[in-house]
């Protein structure tokens, strides 16, 4: 993968944040959304690419565009999957809290699960975590594992975990247990990456969330260093019987990370709130600000992008 189609990337996470930010607080998820996938799908036509979407809007939240196996791209260049989430918090943007962002990863062909959508139990941690998390073991075994190798005690680590009635029994396990806990209204995506930050206060992600958000997390921490390992837990025989049409033969299979997203993969994000790792858009008289991460699986490396956008010479969102 050319690593020039980073920058060419993080143009279309920058434009969907710019366009759904104008939402922030109005009360109108849809609205957020729907600004978001417009302006994604027109930049997406920019980049030089044969691109599919494997991960996409989807059935859950209706949207007519950036369907799963939708092609995207000018038609030309290479062949790649996108797993994408224009607008990673839809409630979250449209009550103006923290932590709603635009969101892409890219890798060659057949790299990514192509995941149902239905939801996924995951366990995220930073690089001092790789290798001793098993989300098999109790929220409690995976606490002191990772205190061991962070070499401080099980009391200094944060969970975040999702503010949900199914989390009932994991809270408690993990308040027994002895860490700290940071509840979230909704995105977990940026949770997963906040994990791999020093700075962000959070040491690990426990709980259940979407199973494409679980993809596009995998791919993140692929980049950073990161583990992740993802279970899919389904609803009901209908969500099943799409995931075996989709390819999935185990249903209880427990993904590792290299299983979620593999070979060399690409992740672009954009803060739409503003955030842990990532502020929000900031509307000023000659424009936007925005700030991104880029980053590629090959390298290593992580980009911060601050990008100043002058409407006067760009279409204006
Ligand atoms: P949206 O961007 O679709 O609003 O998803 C937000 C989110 O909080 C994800 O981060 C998370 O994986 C999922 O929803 C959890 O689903 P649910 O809200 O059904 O518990």
């Amino acid at each position: 993968m050319n690593r020039n189609l980073a920058m060419e990337f993080v143009r279309v996470t920058e434009m969907a944040a710019i366009a759904s930010a104008r939402w922030m607080g109005r009360g109108d998820e849809k609205a957020a959304d729907q600004a978001a996938v417009d302006a994604m799908r027109a930049m997406l036509d920019t980049v030089d690419c044969k691109g599919t979407v494997v991960i996409g809007e989807g059935e859950r939240d209706e949207a007519p565009m950036l369907y799963i196996g939708e092609k995207v791209g000018t038609g030309n260049g290479p062949e790649l999957d996108i797993a994408l989430d224009p607008l990673e918090g839809t409630t979250v943007c449209a009550v103006g809290a923290s932590n709603s962002i635009s969101v892409m990863a890219i890798a060659e062909g057949g790299n990514f699960l192509n995941a149902p959508d239905t939801y996924m139990q995951k366990i995220a941690v930073g690089p001092e975590g790789k290798g001793v998390i098993d989300i098999m073991e109790s929220p409690k075994e995976n606490l002191r594992r990772l205190a061991e190798v962070k070499k401080c005690k099980v009391a200094d680590l944060t969970v975040v975990i999702l503010d949900r009635p199914r989390h009932e029994e994991l809270i408690r396990e993990v308040r027994d247990a002895g860490a700290r806990i940071r509840l979230i209204g909704d995105g977990d995506v940026a949770a997963s990456l906040a994990c791999c930050d020093a700075d962000s206060g959070v040491d690990m992600l426990l709980g259940t969330g979407g199973a494409p958000e679980g993809v596009i997390a995998a791919a993140a921490l692929r980049c950073m260093g990161g583990d992740f390992q993802g279970i899919l837990k389904f609803r009901s025989d209908e969500e099943i019987e799409r995931a075996k049409k989709m390819g999935i033969t185990d249903i209880n299979k427990i993904y590792n990370i290299d299983e979620l997203a593999s070979g060399n993969v690409m992740f672009v994000a954009t803060g739409v709130t503003e955030g842990t790792m990532l502020e929000g858009v900031k509307f000023k008289s000659y424009g936007a600000t925005t700030q991104s991460i880029v980053m590629r699986s090959e390298s290593g490396t992580i980009r911060h992008i601050d990008a100043e956008h002058r409407f006067d010479t760009k279409p204006r969102y």
